[in-house]
């Protein structure tokens, strides 16, 4: 399973690169305004080159014609560029088009079967279900992974499923267990995964022991 870092903060992003643990990165409006100072494309460079793989940049026009001139401007940037847009209609239809110019696009939002058939549909390269937030209204959100799954390997569509709006460390395990295809962190859940109160325990122990025999290496 791929792991992208959800975020546009560049210290992170270099920080999970350096680690060698990310496939890529996603970005949304949110993530970017928190760091974005001057001219946004720019960052958007810097990012792309942090890492070897996908790099989402969403667009930020509701209609299928300006979505598509930005996403041409988005993909320009850099080859790793992956053009995101919207799960609505225009977003759907702008993501057929950039598709058949050859762009890579991940289509965001998603919150529905229905919506990743669609998607899939349309082309894209990547969908984005958002787990955590369906969670939030009481939602089953990693019963919406399962079933996309299933109904990508039904029909034969090589969308990947990209799972986003992930808190905690379980959604990454269950995500893998279901066998989406990529896990979108913040970079607080990708460094919790790493964590085990029995792994420091026992590291403790090993250091303690080998300091009371008092040996060198
Ligand atoms: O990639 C989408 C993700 O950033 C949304 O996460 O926690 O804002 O629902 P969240």
């Amino acid at each position: 399973m791929k792991i992208f870092l959800d975020t546009a903060d560049l210290s992170e992003i270099r920080r999970a690169a350096d680690a060698g643990l990310i496939d890529g990165i996603t970005t949304n409006p949110s993530l970017v305004a928190k760091v974005a100072e001057g001219d946004v494309s720019v960052m958007y460079r810097e990012i792309c080159e942090a890492v070897d793989g996908p790099v989402s940049l969403e667009v930020l026009a509701v209609d299928r014609e300006t979505m598509v001139t930005e996403g041409r401007k988005l993909a320009a940037i850099h080859e790793n560029a992956v053009v995101k847009v919207p799960l609505t209609e225009d977003g759907l239809k702008a993501c057929s088009d950039l598709v058949a110019e050859g762009h890579k696009v991940n289509v965001t939002l998603c919150f529905s079967v229905s919506q990743a058939l669609l998607a899939a549909k349309a082309g894209a390269t990547f969908i984005s279900p958002f787990v955590g937030r369906l969670d939030d209204i009481s939602g089953e959100g990693m019963q919406l992974i399962s079933q996309i799954r299933q109904v990508y390997d039904n029909y034969g569509f090589d969308t990947e499923i990209l799972a986003a709006s992930l808190r905690h460390p379980m959604h990454v395990v269950e995500c893998m267990l279901i066998g989406a295809d990529c896990c979108t962190l913040p970079p607080k859940v990708l460094w919790q995964l790493s964590s085990h109160p029995l792994t420091d325990k026992g590291l403790a122990a090993f250091l303690k022991d080998w300091d009371a025999a008092g040996t060198a290496i």
